[in-house]
């Protein structure tokens, strides 16, 4: 059997997509020649993005500023989008804030802004969108995290948001399978070069314990990621959904145990020296 997948005719929005995993999602969709728009808060992020995409070949890029947590600029932006590039075959929602911090140490205000940008911000990009979705066919991925379904200390706001973001999913592809949407989590193992293992992996002595963790024996690269969701915007996908699904070299077989314990300590040594 030979397989070809053609993504170049595809519509793909990939919010939260200038920086990290994300991009560089938008970045394989680009470099199969699709149309490809992305989004976050920073117009600069935004714009440089832009200019990336088209220099990889992008059929058509394009970008707007928006704060996931304002649903009327999740709504117009995806409708600008919506009116350049037509119905989306592709939407990646994956705008995502976190930082260690203990509950004890950590304002109400801190739990709620990563529960607002981590789970409110998929609430709204999934309703945004929902009227511009190609159906039948479009494939939507939320990209969760392993706090999803592993307790990690100091993860708290994200355990929460991200554990809603995954039980979205597997609802919105009961909702939304019979026209003929899919809807998959992706979950990323540590990738290397990205935000969130510089904030949960800080030290060479974090990385190293890590890295001793992963089966694989390998750190994840953002092509890795991309690649998922080109398998999942492809045919060969086609009866996959409501699924989590991990990229992660095994990590997670693992449990959380290694990472939170050493996160929990670190944070309740700080915690400790200010009292
Ligand atoms: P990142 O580079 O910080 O990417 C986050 C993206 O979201 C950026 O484009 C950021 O751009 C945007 N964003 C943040 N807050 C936003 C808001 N309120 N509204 C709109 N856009 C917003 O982080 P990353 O490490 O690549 O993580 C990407 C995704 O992978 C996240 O969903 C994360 O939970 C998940 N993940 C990462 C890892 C890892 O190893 N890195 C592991 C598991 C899961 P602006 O700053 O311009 O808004
Ligand atoms: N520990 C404890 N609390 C923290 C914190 C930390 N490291 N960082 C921020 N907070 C608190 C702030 O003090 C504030 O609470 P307060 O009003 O009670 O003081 C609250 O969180 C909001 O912080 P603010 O800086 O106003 O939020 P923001 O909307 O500007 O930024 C963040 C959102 C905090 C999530 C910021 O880290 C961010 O923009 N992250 C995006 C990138 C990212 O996290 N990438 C990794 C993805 S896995």
């Amino acid at each position: 059997m030979s397989v070809t997948l053609d993504f170049a005719d595809m519509s793909v929005v990939v919010v939260g997509g200038t920086s990290g995993i994300n991009r560089g999602i938008a970045e394989a969709f680009a470099s199969h020649g699709a149309k490809v728009a992305v989004a976050s808060r920073n117009p600069e992020k935004v714009a440089d993005t832009v200019k990336s995409l088209e220099g990889m070949g992008a059929g058509m890029a394009m970008g707007q500023a928006f704060d996931v947590r304002d649903p009327d600029g999740v709504a117009e932006g995806l409708a600008a989008f919506h009116a350049k590039m037509g119905d989306f075959d592709v939407l990646v929602s994956g705008a995502a804030g976190n930082f260690p911090a203990l509950m004890s140490e950590m304002s109400n205000n801190a739990f709620r802004t990563v529960v607002e940008i981590d789970l409110m911000g998929t609430v709204h990009v999934m309703k945004a969108a929902y009227p511009f979705l190609k159906k039948p066919g479009a494939s939507v991925v939320s990209i969760s995290a392993p706090q999803a379904f592993l307790p990690y200390e100091g993860q708290s706001h994200v355990c929460a948001a991200k554990a809603g973001v995954d039980q979205i999913t597997r609802t919105l592809a009961m909702e939304w399978g019979h026209e003929g949407i899919r809807i998959n989590s992706v979950v990323p193992g540590l990738i290397d070069d990205t935000e969130g293992a510089r904030r949960l992996v800080p030290t060479e002595e974090a990385r190293r314990q890590a890295l001793a963790a992963i089966p694989l024996e390998r750190m994840g690269e953002k092509a890795d990621v991309a690649n998922m969701c080109l398998f999942l915007a492809s045919p060969l996908a086609s009866y996959v959904t409501g699924t989590v699904i991990n990229v992660d070299g095994a990590l997670y077989q693992g449990g959380s145990g290694h990472l939170s314990m050493q996160m929990g300590k670190m944070l309740r040594m700080t915690a400790g020296s200010k009292r």
